[in-house]
């Protein structure tokens, strides 16, 4: 089985389309220039840099590339926004942050080939003619930050880079760094906190205003009269790998994989209740039973799987549900999402209240504070769901956390909130047999382990969870 960390070797998952190869991550990691060289490496800048920019994004668009970073956007029509935007300076960045509680797979990937990502970055910045490009990535990725690094500049020496300054920018551990607003902060050498406006309208050193007046120094090589919004494109990292096998194989390769709504593979990452953790190349549109049982090993012995969870972005995959085929547009019909591809296992031993005060107070943590609906929210929620979890929990509990919900996206400069709602309510809708019981003072299944899955390392089928947010408090420090 394709499990990266758990060994590698042996047969492909079922998932795969029969006869293709892995393109995203390869048996063997990719380790030097040379190295991908051989795989066809540099040539995606070659095919871009002849083309030219509306054909490159023509191609792209043909391909019908969505984000893999968790909102599934086209991939295309955000370079033509980014393009269109007016603006002197552009910029790009490559979203390495990884955050999603349940997703190590761009971890995977920045091991197994960290080439494919800057020339896949590089192929970006030529074709939205970027001025600087930059990979924003956790201080803490040890392995993956020097992996990049060596990447970068290997491409920079063997002239297969571009030719404008990459730099990495080593981010804190907050959830919120992998947003995108917040990623283009803490680039600028700020905290993560989201900024207003979107990247492609208030982009990187952008000196324009957000809101009203705004007294900030002109960026250095605009002229008076010169629009500084700065329009930046953000990208995830496996997007960016995506784009350079789309040039070099061609849109219909790409489309012969996956469906016609969510072509092409994904890498997949199963956490939880499953014999084994476990990231691997997908074929998008296998169904999600199929990867709970092919890159996970299945449910425990003698148990079943109760619920899924895409990331915490996501509503609940009950039972019944687990057929489904993951494509962005399968997720969608059954009111879900597909995410990032990061699934976390719930099996019959699970309790979903605990895990709905889990999720909730993880969210709660790492929101920000700018939005007083999106703070007060999550903590009026966790504390409720905490008291009922703990079976001290009334109706009123139940009934103010049905209000909270509806208003903790007021306002909200980003989607934590959102996801916020859409988890707790879904949990609340899914299983209110589990917190009737609560509230008659039983809990059918407790168990102390129950954690919103941060993902700290996948190794040898093991999945090694951040304990330390157990003690991370909600203004970002840590009780001793
Ligand atoms: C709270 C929050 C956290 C996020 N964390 C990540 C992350 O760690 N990595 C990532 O690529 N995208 C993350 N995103 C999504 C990004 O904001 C953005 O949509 C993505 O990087 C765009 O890349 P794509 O178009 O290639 O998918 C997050 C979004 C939110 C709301
Ligand atoms: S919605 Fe929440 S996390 Fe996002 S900016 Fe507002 S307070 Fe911060």
């Amino acid at each position: 089985m394709d499990v990266a960390g758990a060994g590698g070797g042996g047969p492909p998952p079922a998932g795969l389309t029969a006869g293709v190869e892995r393109y995203l991550l390869p048996a063997e990691p990719v380790t030097s220039v040379a190295e991908w060289q051989g795989l066809g490496g540099g040539q995606a800048l070659e095919i871009a840099r002849r083309l030219g920019p509306d054909s490159t994004v023509e191609e792209i668009g043909t391909a019908g590339l969505r984000g893999r970073g968790g909102a599934g956007f086209p991939t295309a029509r955000k370079w033509a926004g980014v393009r269109a935007s007016t603006g002197t300076h552009r910029y790009v960045v490559c979203n390495a942050a990884e955050g999603e509680p349940s997703s190590f797979k761009d971890r995977a990937l920045l091991r197994a080939n960290p080439y494919q990502v800057v020339e896949g970055l590089a192929v970006a910045a030529l074709t939205i003619g970027a001025r600087e490009a930059f990979v924003g990535i956790k201080d803490r990725f040890g392995p993956e930050v020097r992996g990049l690094t060596r990447a970068i500049e290997e491409l920079q020496a063997a002239g297969l880079a571009g030719d404008i300054p990459i730099t990495v920018v080593r981010g804190p551990d907050e959830y919120l760094f992998g947003e995108e607003k917040a990623l283009l902060e803490v680039i600028e050498g700020k905290p993560p906190m989201p900024r207003l406006l979107a990247p492609f309208e208030h982009g990187l050193f952008a000196t324009g205003s957000q809101m009203g007046w705004e007294s900030v120094p002109r960026e250095p090589g605009h002229g008076p009269a010169l629009d500084v919004s700065n329009p930046t494109l953000v990208n995830n990292v496996e997007t960016l790998a995506q784009v350079v096998h789309i040039l070099v194989r061609g849109a219909e390769w790409f489309r012969s994989m996956g469906t016609s709504g969510s072509p092409g593979h994904a890498v997949a990452t199963v956490v939880g209740d499953v014999v084994h953790a476990g990231v691997a190349e997908i074929d998008l549109g296998m169904r999600l039973s199929d990867l709970i049982a092919e890159v996970g090993g299945g449910a425990r012995p003698g148990r079943q799987v109760k619920a899924a969870f895409s990331g915490i972005s996501n509503p609940v995959v009950t039972a019944d549900r687990l057929g489904t085929r993951l494509t962005y547009e399968d997720m969608a019909a059954i009111g879900s999402g597909l995410g990032a591809v990061g699934f976390a296992v719930y099996d019959d031993t699970a309790c979903m209240v605990d895990v709905a005060y889990q999720y909730s107070r993880f969210l709660w943590v790492e929101s920000c504070g700018q939005c007083p609906a999106c703070k007060l929210g999550t903590q009026e929620i966790t504390h409720r769901l905490g008291e009922i979890a703990a079976c001290r929990g009334s109706e009123e509990d139940v009934a103010v956390i049905g209000a909270r919900l509806g208003k903790v996206t007021d306002a909200n400069r980003c989607f934590l909130g959102t996801e916020e709602q859409r988890v707790v309510s879904s949990i609340l809708r899914a299983f209110p047999e589990e917190f009737a019981a609560h509230l008659e003072g039983d809990c059918p299944s407790p168990r102390a382990d129950i954690v919103a899955p941060k993902l700290v390392e996948i190794a040898a089928g093991v999945a090694t969870y951040d304990e330390r947010h157990r003690r991370k408090r909600p203004d970002w420090t840590y009780e001793d």
